[in-house]
């Protein structure tokens, strides 16, 4: 019997989407003002999505301490205030919130074995948000 575990969390980094193979004419067109060169900022709230079955001695899926003390870890304390495109892993992949969102799920599921990563979903503004679930290899 499986059950469900999304819990919120909220940090804030900034990032430009360019594309150094692309011409600043295609990189204007293809971004348009997230092209600009001195970057914006975003307050991202991230959801992550654990499952597993209800552990009968404490009533949950998994502990929440253990959750956020990896999400923070692993997670907000690598980007939090931070310029993604300064961040290794956005050297050559392009930091925008779908590659950041796949970023992060790779990452917790790497490295927290306390339940299963069904998913994370990261929300950019209110009219933007992403999800990955897993499944595909990274294309490098
Ligand atoms: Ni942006």
């Amino acid at each position: 019997m499986k059950a469900h575990l999304t819990r919120r969390y909220r940090f804030s980094a900034s990032h430009r989407l360019h594309n150094a193979e692309m011409s600043d004419d295609e990189n204007r067109a293809t971004y348009g003002k997230c092209n600009n060169p001195y970057g914006h900022g975003h307050n991202y709230a991230l959801e992550v999505t654990v499952s597993g079955a209800v552990d009968p001695a404490t009533g949950m899926v998994c502990n929440l301490v253990d959750l956020d003390s990896c999400v923070e870890t692993e997670v907000l304390s690598r980007y939090h205030l931070e310029n993604l495109n300064t961040r290794q892993e956005f050297a050559v992949t392009i930091p925008t919130t779908e590659n950041l969102c796949i970023q992060i799920f790779d990452i917790l599921h790497r490295r927290f074995p306390h339940a299963h990563l069904e998913r994370v979903r990261l929300e950019e503004t209110m009219m933007n948000s992403f999800e990955y679930a897993g499944g595909q290899e990274l294309i490098s």
